[in-house]
């Protein structure tokens, strides 16, 4: 047993080095399994004179203990460690700053962010928001909305009929009142909707697109009457624009589904092209709007409840062309990234608006 004292202090030594719990077994394995180091040395206890058991034997044993604290402690510290590695490896730091070129990669297109408005009044007004087809058939685009054939207000509306044009049965839907049409026929009352949207009309210029945007408000309930469309469509341009002191003047007009219907203008001052809103006393248009027309309730089979409604369609693209000052609504869709890029607003921009 000469060289007991080594076998000790290696395998001390091996402990106190291993960097893995995979290798702490195996010093333990090679010094305490059946043939491990230690093993061995018992074994040869039996040789030994009473004296020499008895020495060696307490030798052993204390290295016995000794060794297996001294694997516990390694244990714990290389778990430990593992724990730490770990968490250092996934740490991620929320309260970073994002990287700046990351916000400006990319712009919000104003018609979305104006609809996003829209949706934020309206929504808080009490209204649900709903969505129709953008092909639609003759009875929810004209017919229901008291708008039969040969009506001159179908010539007016420069249709793109699907299919062929003699059949004309379904179209893209020339504007959004024809969700009216559905929410009454599926709803029950009241009814509080609006209806953001694609509408189309064959008709290219410089004031008109092919392709554009309206947002519908239909609300159907007992007693309602002009003054509470007034109120209502008053409330929402004041939010909309914020301009608490904005003048509305209700024009009469004529639209086949309501009665009586009016034409909203709101005072604005006009200087070098250029438009200024609540100011001045010019007017311009923004509007349309009425008391929903009996002829459309009884296309719903509502004519016999005590249904009383008003309803509103808006132009999105003019809508945010006066809130923003843009001048050419055909900028809105010639995708010009550098018009994206000055009139485009960043994905962190919520509508902020003024509720008072
Ligand atoms: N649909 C009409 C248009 O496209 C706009 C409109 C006017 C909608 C009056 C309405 C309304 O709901 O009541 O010109």
């Amino acid at each position: 047993m000469t060289d007991f004292g080594d076998v000790i202090f290696s395998a001390k030594n091996e402990v106190l080095k291993s960097n893995s719990i995979e290798s702490l077994e195996k010093i333990k394995v090679k010094y305490f399994g059946k043939n491990g180091l230690i093993n061995n040395e018992m074994k040869k206890l039996s040789s030994l004179d009473a004296e020499g058991k008895q020495t060696i034997g307490k030798q052993l044993n204390l290295f016995k203990r000794e060794f297996s604290e001294l694997i516990l402690e390694r244990k714990d510290f290389l778990r430990k460690k593992e724990i730490e590695n770990k968490i250092k490896a996934e740490f991620s730091d929320p309260t970073m700053p994002t990287r700046q070129n990351i916000l400006n990669l990319g712009r919000v297109h104003p018609i979305t962010q104006t609809i996003e408005e829209i949706v934020a009044i309206l929504g808080s007004m009490g209204l649900r928001y709903v969505e129709g087809p953008d092909v639609e058939d003759d009875f929810h685009n004209f017919t229901a909305l008291n708008i039969p054939e040969n009506h001159p207000a179908r010539e007016m509306h420069d249709t793109f009929y699907i299919g062929s044009k003699e059949d004309k049965k379904n179209v893209l839907r020339t504007h959004t009142s024809p969700v009216q049409i559905r929410s009454l026929k599926d709803s029950n009352l009241p009814i509080k909707i609006f209806a953001p949207g694609r509408t189309y009309r064959c008709d290219s210029d410089i004031t008109h697109t092919p392709m554009f945007h309206q947002v519908e408000g239909l609300i159907v309930d007992k007693d309602l009457s002009f003054s509470n469309l007034k109120w209502f469509i008053t409330q929402f341009c004041h939010i909309f624009f914020n301009k608490k002191d904005l003048k509305l003047r209700f024009r009469p007009s004529f639209f086949p589904f309501t009665e009586p219907s009016a034409e909203v203008d709101i005072n604005c001052f006009r200087k070098n092209n250029k438009i200024y809103l609540g100011e001045g006393d010019d007017w311009m248009e923004i509007l349309g709007c009425g008391m929903v027309h009996p002829n459309v309730f009884k296309a719903c089979n509502l004519e016999n409840k005590e249904t009383s409604g008003f309803a509103f369609g808006v132009g999105i693209e003019r809508l945010c062309m006066l809130k923003y000052g843009m001048p050419d609504l055909r900028d809105f869709f010639d995708n010009d990234l550098r018009w994206l890029n000055h009139y485009g607003f960043s994905f962190f921009n919520y509508p902020d608006l003024n509720w008072e």
